[in-house]
């Protein structure tokens, strides 16, 4: 059987977000090319393939249509850059957070690459103007930025260069589409793209809470995951004005100054550090000890948790 899609990705860099990329892009019937420096990387990565899309496919939570066997079958490992990029249309980088190292990185696929193919990176933290400007590809470049797990939480943020061709960024969502991930656009860089602004913006108002003495940091995590996060995992924080009002113009009616004033009691910037650290620490650590082994079952209960949330969520969207 010939694969669904035609094309071919190079995933660069097999760790982690690499690998997950890997599998997501063979569920939506591409052939993957997983390039890394180091061998050993990639024959590990896919030992941990095959044994994840099989375990998928039995809990019948496989991406796609295909196989697990014909999923894994497109997928290859390459330790040559020139040849890995031989003749694909889309490359995702996944290697280490270095502004340096990507830039080497980069700079070598510029050299190699035709005027076609899309270069993106799975960076969390550095901003497109700092890894693609002065490429002759540039117009070809974007970040996509994936979440952790990116095979059960779907959202990618793409963030474009100032001299990203719109068609660069409008052929990356659909791509993404097409491999059942939920794009969405930024139209300009900024730190921290959106999801890390938001997620800042809740760990700093957690962490001052707790410091405060106000709530226990067990109780501050049960407001997350028995509150605001149940309906989160449907409707955003926008949506849910619109729905806890007769709408939104009569939401900011009837809030706009109570969500001031508590606006306006919210504390400075917290550093994150200090008694308050060791505090949160403690709490967390009587949950979960940080070792490896707890932590690695905790993060495997988590991906079960996040892998039903995604069987529910796909139900509720076909009601
Ligand atoms: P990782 O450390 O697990 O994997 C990096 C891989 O890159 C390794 O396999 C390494 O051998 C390879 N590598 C190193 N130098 C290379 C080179 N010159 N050419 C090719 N391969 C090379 O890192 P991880 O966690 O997978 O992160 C990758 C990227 O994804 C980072 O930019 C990170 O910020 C981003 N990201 C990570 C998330 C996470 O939760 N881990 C979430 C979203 C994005």
């Amino acid at each position: 059987m010939e694969p669904t899609q035609a094309g071919q990705v190079v995933v660069i860099g097999s760790g982690l977000i690499g690998r997950s990329w890997a599998m997501v892009f063979a569920g939506g019937g591409f052939r993957v090319k997983l390039y890394d420096i180091v061998q050993q990387q990639i024959t590990s990565a896919l030992e941990y393939i095959s044994k994840e899309m099989k375990e998928l496919e039995n809990s019948g939570m496989l991406k796609g249509t295909l196989s697990a066997e014909k999923q894994f079958s497109l997928i290859s490992g390459c330790t040559d850059l020139k040849t890995a990029v031989e003749g694909a249309m889309f490359i995702q980088e996944c290697t280490p957070e270095k502004l340096e190292l990507k830039k080497k990185i980069f700079g070598q696929l510029d050299l190699i690459v035709n005027n076609d193919v899309i270069l993106s990176s799975s960076t969390s933290t550095l901003l497109p103007t700092k890894l693609f400007t002065g490429l002759k590809h540039v117009k070809q470049c974007i970040v996509s930025h994936p979440v952790n797990p990116p095979y059960y939480v779907p959202l990618v943020e793409l963030v474009p260069h100032p001299e990203t061709e719109p068609s660069t960024v409008d052929k990356t969502h659909a791509l993404m589409k097409k491999i059942g991930q939920s794009p969405v656009r930024l139209t300009k860089e900024i730190d921290g793209f959106v999801l890390n602004r938001l997620q800042y913006a809740v760990i700093s108002e957690a962490w001052r809470l707790v410091g405060e003495g106000v709530i226990s940091p067990a109780d501050l995590d049960l407001v997350m995951s028995d509150g605001l996060g149940m309906r989160y995992a449907f409707i955003g924080p926008l949506e849910t004005m619109h729905l806890n009002a007769e709408g939104m113009t009569n939401y900011c009616e009837r809030y706009r100054e109570g969500m001031i004033h508590v606006l306006k009691t919210f504390g400075p910037v917290p550093d994150f550090s200090g008694e308050i650290e060791q505090q949160i620490s403690r709490a967390m650590s009587e949950k979960t000890p940080a070792d490896p082994e707890h932590l690695n079952a905790r993060r495997a209960w988590r991906d079960e948790c996040l892998m039903g949330l995604a069987k529910l969520k796909k139900q509720m969207k076909s009601n």
